[in-house]
């Protein structure tokens, strides 16, 4: 789904870069996002401030995918990256991204704009490697319920899940999840898919 004006200036601020880059990269490393050489791909990557963070890994390949051309416009303008790709896609029909090509799916804070947040976890498990992981952030459906009551951001009813619902949904897919680091509303986790595939 496509942010709002307020969201899409909010989300393209320096505040945002702060809290991604001294709080949810940091929790990711906790969470085992360590490892250099790996093929990522970036769900969601919004203005490419992720990819910034994830180059710091010397990845293989970075593929950073988002469904707004704006942010893709932004993202292959504003870093230098030449070796990152971004890519106008939605989330929950990656159909160009084969499947078992990638090493590392991450996710910052996406699923509660997608009212098929569900497929895109199908999607994300489809395209990694046996013994691949993702890692994501989201926030507790019940506190985005209540920014939208005060921003009036507008998520979609069908994506303001909790973290209970994320984390049954995430086993249902096939995932074993590893590790969960919560936050004040926000739940990080690292999902592996199983070797067996
Ligand atoms: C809250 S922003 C987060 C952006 C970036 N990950 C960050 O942390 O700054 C949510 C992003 O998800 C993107 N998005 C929403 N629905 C999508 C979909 N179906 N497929 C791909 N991206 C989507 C939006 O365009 C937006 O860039």
């Amino acid at each position: 789904m496509r942010l709002t004006d307020e969201e899409f200036r909010a989300m393209n601020g320096p505040m945002r870069r702060f809290f991604q880059r001294r709080i949810e990269m940091p929790i990711f490393r906790r969470l085992g996002l360590r490892d250099q050489d790996l093929d990522i791909l970036e769900v969601g990557c919004g203005p490419g401030y992720g990819a910034v963070l994830l180059a710091q890994l010397r990845p293989r390949s970075y593929l950073g995918i988002d469904i707004m051309p704006e942010q893709i416009e932004l993202a292959r303008k504003q870093w230098d990256l030449p070796d990152a790709e971004f890519l106008v896609m939605d989330a929950s029909e990656m159909s160009p991204i084969g499947d078992a090509s990638k090493d590392a799916v991450v996710i910052f804070d996406i699923l509660h704009h997608i009212p098929k947040w569900r497929e895109v976890i199908r999607e994300c498990y489809r395209v990694l490697r046996p013994g691949g992981r993702m890692y994501l952030e989201e926030p507790s459906g019940t506190a985005v319920r209540l920014w939208d009551m005060v921003f009036q951001w507008n998520h979609p009813r069908e994506a303001l899940f909790g973290h209970r619902e994320l984390e049954e949904h995430l086993g249902a897919t096939g995932f074993a999840t590893v590790r969960r680091i919560g936050l004040l509303v926000f739940g990080s986790y690292c999902a592996r898919k199983d070797e067996a595939g």
